[in-house]
């Protein structure tokens, strides 16, 4: 399924404020490991969390995107880095992201370890210094560390790791664990920091974080998907990985078919979860079909 068109749009503009920041560092970092973080973040991702954040933001009455700029780089800043270190020899030992050589093969491991040590405190620069109500950015700045660490994304990346090449029969409830935190953290922090940005009322904040924790679900039962659907050169990234080191993913507890059928479910809750936001959700619906349709 191809992109849908305000998607390349979000993911033109957030490059572009990608680059200008970086830029406004060059005479301040190190030039290698400014290189190292340049090249992954600006390596072609397809920027489905700032995009979730701008549209809850736009879907709960926001009407200044630029004010939520900061927050959306900072997630791709955060996205970025936990890629890299997904990829490590110590971790999954991937040599291919987003088409090209990862992180620790184009540099080298050292460099690739700084470089998402650094997009990662980025991220907290850029939002302690977003221009916002003080009370809002110290929230947002605490889900964010809350999300991204040892209760969220970091979390589940250990109970990933644990998983991998274990003797017990996988309980899918401890893969939707392992799901829900090291990918759907991320992704719901996006959808309610979109809201809290646009000083969403109980319903609106409500209706995005549900949103949030059903969208979160269904991205990695679709990556779990793809690993077995797709092939490499149409990911940018390893096909197949999962079954060769043995991961708990839906597809090697449940097969192919009854992951699709539950991918199925989710994208069904994450529709219904905004429809109290109205009209203004359609983009939201649409980035539904796409996460779930995607062919990357
Ligand atoms: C890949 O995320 C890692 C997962 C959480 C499954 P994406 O599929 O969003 O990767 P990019 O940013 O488009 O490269
Ligand atoms: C990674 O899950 C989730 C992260 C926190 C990065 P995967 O290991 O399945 O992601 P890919 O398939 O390498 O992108
Ligand atoms: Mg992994
Ligand atoms: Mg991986
Ligand atoms: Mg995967």
């Amino acid at each position: 399924m191809q992109s849908p068109e305000f998607l390349s749009v979000y993911a033109g503009n957030v490059e572009d404020a990608l680059v200008e920041m970086l830029d406004a560092r060059k005479s301040v970092v190190p030039t290698r490991l400014l290189d190292a973080m340049r090249y992954s973040l600006l390596a072609g991702g397809k920027r489905i969390r700032p995009a979730l954040l701008l549209e809850c933001y736009a879907a709960c009455g926001g009407k200044r995107p630029e004010t939520a700029m900061p927050a959306a780089l900072a997630i791709e800043c955060i996205h970025t880095y936990s890629l890299i270190h997904d990829d490590l020899p110590c971790m999954d030992d991937d040599d291919l992201r987003r088409g090209n050589p990862t992180c620790h093969k184009q540099f080298d491991e050292a460099t690739a370890v700084l470089a998402a040590d650094a997009l990662q405190t980025l991220a907290f620069e850029l939002l302690a210094g977003a221009e916002l109500d003080a009370a809002l950015r110290c929230k947002l700045i605490c889900k964010l560390a809350i999300a991204a660490g040892c209760q969220g994304m970091v979390g589940g990346q250990m109970l990933d790791m644990q998983s991998d090449n274990s003797d017990d029969d996988m309980d899918i409830l401890v893969v939707e664990r392992i799901h829900l935190h090291k990918t759907g953290a991320l992704l719901s922090w996006c959808c309610e920091a979109g809201a809290m940005l646009a000083d969403a009322d109980q319903t609106q904040l409500n209706a995005c974080s549900r949103y949030g924790r059903a969208v979160g679900l269904l991205f990695q039962i679709a990556d779990d998907i793809l690993d077995v659907t797709a092939s490499s050169s149409a990911l940018g990234k390893s096909a197949g990985k999962d079954m060769a080191q043995n991961k708990a993913t839906y597809v090697s507890v449940l097969g192919l078919q009854r992951a699709r059928e539950i991918a199925g479910e989710m994208q069904e809750l994450a529709v219904d979860a905004c429809r109290p936001l109205g009209k203004q959700a359609g983009h939201l619906q649409a980035l539904v079909h796409y996460i779930q349709e995607r062919g990357k």
